[in-house]
């Protein structure tokens, strides 16, 4: 724990400091995969850690394979107590063609997949370009992740068929909200000129271009399962400002940086497992958070359809493959009141930080477009901020047609390297 948070997290991170467990959900049973899983000064290895101290099968993302093994052994080595079932995913985003390798590979083996983070993200300069001419930020933070939900559809669906609670967590940024409109003309598109003139360094610019389409990503893909009638959860998290590895390298050491990598864990780690995310479509309450536990049965990912207020979900005609589709409208951001309520001491952790969430008015580092709506509405491709929060995104975010021609330009992409390689 970093010594003194601005006055607007002290509530939480005291809260934070309290909880000795800051997660609880079980999760037995379920497949897990979280890339960019191999290094302990960031935030992927400790939400892969959690979720297989939690009893989920994880596969550790990396882009080599020692260094996927060394990340497990350090896992199991921190928690020696426990039977960790941890498996390597090996694969360099940068290269498409290894993210179909790895992903194929792991559909031939596994019978199911509940959980896919995709966390692993660079910040380079866009004139950093791969071989057939991409902007390499682009590539790891969303392109990578795109192929690898395309590639692993067939087996997320069939696991949500077969009763699973199937979720698909995007790791974002704040920073997607200095991105005003897209240009979607040409493959190239989202390439951000190195020359641009702007008070945010082309680098910045191309990062949060990433991390904007991996909220629109979120987006979409909600839209076409709901469509279909899977019942698949697709959202975006802003995981917190953390002193990790990749902030340190980029920033150096900063007064703004008031958590630690595992401590904004937390926010993803909500994202893909707490019950009610799923169940009510709306913050935890206390009646709820206390009924929840491993004896209470309701971890088992029971299912129901995503909150009405997204348009209804249908499971009358189901489908097999994840298609586009005009989709449900999202719900309106404010579907009812705060959970509110006390602890639970089965689950101090989830509950009081939520509790102290329901607080917080801003994000460190938020622009005047983004920012937390009221701490209610639903999660299904939600934006969501510190301490399980639903963020207010911008006009563009929120975009079905622009999420749309994204989707059909990501396909084309994608599909044009896959061939060239
Ligand atoms: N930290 C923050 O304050 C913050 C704020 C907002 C959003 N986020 C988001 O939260 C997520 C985690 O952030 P972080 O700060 O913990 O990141 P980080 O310190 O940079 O760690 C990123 C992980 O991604 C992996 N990775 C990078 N390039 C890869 C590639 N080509 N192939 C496979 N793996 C690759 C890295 O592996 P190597 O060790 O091999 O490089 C590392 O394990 C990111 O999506 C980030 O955008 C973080």
């Amino acid at each position: 724990m970093v010594e003194a948070p601005p006055q607007e997290y002290r509530t939480a991170w005291e809260d934070l400091e309290a909880a000795s467990e800051p997660h609880c959900v079980d999760v037995s049973g379920r497949v897990a995969l979280v890339t960019g899983a191999n290094d302990p000064g960031a935030i992927g290895y400790h939400m892969a850690l959690y979720l297989a101290r939690c009893g989920a099968k994880v596969y550790v993302g990396a882009r080599s394979r020692p260094t996927a093994l060394q990340a497990i052994a350090r896992m199991r080595e921190m928690q020696a107590d426990t039977d960790l079932l941890l498996e390597p995913f090996v694969a360099d985003l940068r290269d498409l063609q290894q993210v179909k390798t790895a992903s194929d590979r792991l559909k031939a083996v596994e019978a199911r997949l509940d959980i896919v983070i995709n966390n692993a993200a660079i910040s380079e300069d866009p004139a950093i370009k791969t071989e057939y001419g991409l902007a390499t930020t682009m590539v790891v933070n969303y392109l990578a992740p795109f192929l690898l939900v395309n590639n692993l559809q067939t087996l997320l669906v069939n696991t949500a068929r077969a009763g699973g609670d199937v979720r698909v967590v995007n790791m974002t940024s704040t920073v997607h909200t200095v991105i005003d409109g897209l240009n979607l003309d040409c493959t190239y598109s989202l390439n951000v000129d190195p020359q641009w003139k702007s008070p945010r360094t082309p680098t910045m610019q191309q990062y949060a271009l990433s991390k904007l389409a991996l909220v629109m990503h979120a987006k979409t893909l909600q839209r076409h399962c709901d469509a279909q009638g899977i019942p698949i959860l697709a959202m975006s998290v802003f995981p917190g400002f953390a002193k990790t590895t990749r902030t340190l390298k980029l920033m150096g050491e900063s007064p703004d940086m008031v958590f630690t990598a595992s401590d904004c864990a937390f926010t993803g780690l909500f994202a893909a497992t707490e019950p009610s995310v799923r169940t009510s479509g709306k913050r935890p309450s206390a009646t709820n958070m206390a009924g929840r536990s491993s004896e209470s049965g309701e971890t088992d990912g029971t299912l129901c359809a995503t909150d009405t207020a997204e348009g209804g979900t249908s499971m009358a005609e189901p489908t097999s493959t994840i298609e586009h589709g005009t989709g449900a409208q999202e719900g309106g951001p404010d579907q009812g009141g705060a959970g509110g309520g006390t602890d639970s001491d089965r689950c101090p952790g989830w509950t009081t930080l939520i509790t102290a969430g329901a607080t917080d008015s801003g994000t460190p580092g938020s622009s005047k477009t983004s920012g937390t709506s009221k701490p209610s509405g639903s999660y299904g491709g939600a934006y969501i901020v510190p301490f399980g929060v639903i963020g207010r995104s911008t006009a563009t975010a929120e975009d079905e047609t622009l999420g749309e021609r994204l989707w059909e330009l990501s396909s084309r992409i994608v599909e044009d390297v896959l061939w060239m390689l």
